[in-house]
């Protein structure tokens, strides 16, 4: 028979004695793939983020956005305990190197290298260039590279904002950026026709 604590314990796990009944982590996982199915509607310019402050350089893949035209302003979300969110906030610059198609596969691999691993930049084997206005290096290859520095750090939900102000730039004359869309690194594809019209107006 069971006591009151271990009905407690079974009713807060979800848990009515039939081993089929979901449970808080099922209702969890479900809740996590649908908000994963959502975002992941949502294409994305994807980045490869690098900061070097004192004797330490790390990149992190990550998506961005820009936010403003004049002055250049640019949009990143850094998961909290990231050593690149650590590293930004410390040294307050940063570059947005966009990720060109030959690069796809450095990126992803820097997407699923965490904290501090001594082999990371070996391992990455990518190039690094001086930027013309921040200490932080731009990534050799990108399809356009952006010098940001921090100009507002808010905290949103699970990620931190950071604005970037960007001091410098290039874009590399026949750069294929890649784009984030449904959990995959996509091309971009052909324009499409529709009457001409500008933004910023
Ligand atoms: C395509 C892709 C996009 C990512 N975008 C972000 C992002 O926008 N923000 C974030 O916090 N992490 C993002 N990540 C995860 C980080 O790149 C990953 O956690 C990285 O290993 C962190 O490195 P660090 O601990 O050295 O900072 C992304 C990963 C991938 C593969």
């Amino acid at each position: 028979m069971a006591t009151r604590s271990t009905k407690v314990a079974k009713a807060a796990k979800g848990d009515k004695g039939d081993k089929t009944a979901p449970t808080r982590d099922d209702a969890r996982r479900a809740r996590n793939a649908e908000l994963g199915r959502l975002l992941s509607s949502l294409p994305c310019p994807q980045a490869l983020l690098c900061v070097q402050t004192g004797e330490e350089t790390d990149v992190a893949a990550v998506t961005a956005m820009w936010v403003s035209y004049d002055p250049v302003i640019v949009a990143v979300y850094l998961h909290p305990g990231m050593r690149t969110h650590q590293l930004v906030n410390q040294g307050r610059h940063f570059t947005i190197n966009v990720v060109d198609e030959a690069q796809n596969a450095k990126a992803l691999l820097a997407g699923s290298i965490k904290g501090k691993d001594p082999g990371k930049l070996e391992k990455l084997a990518l190039k690094f260039e001086p930027s013309e206005s921040i200490g932080s290096p731009r990534v050799a290859g990108a399809a356009a590279s952006y010098e940001c520095r921090v100009l507002k750090v808010a905290a949103c939900g699970d990620h931190d904002l950071f604005l970037g102000l960007v001091t410098g730039w290039s874009v590399r004359k026949g750069g294929k950026p890649v784009v984030r869309y449904g959990g995959k690194s996509h091309a971009i594809g052909t324009a499409l026709e529709g009457p001409a019209v500008k933004y910023p107006h």
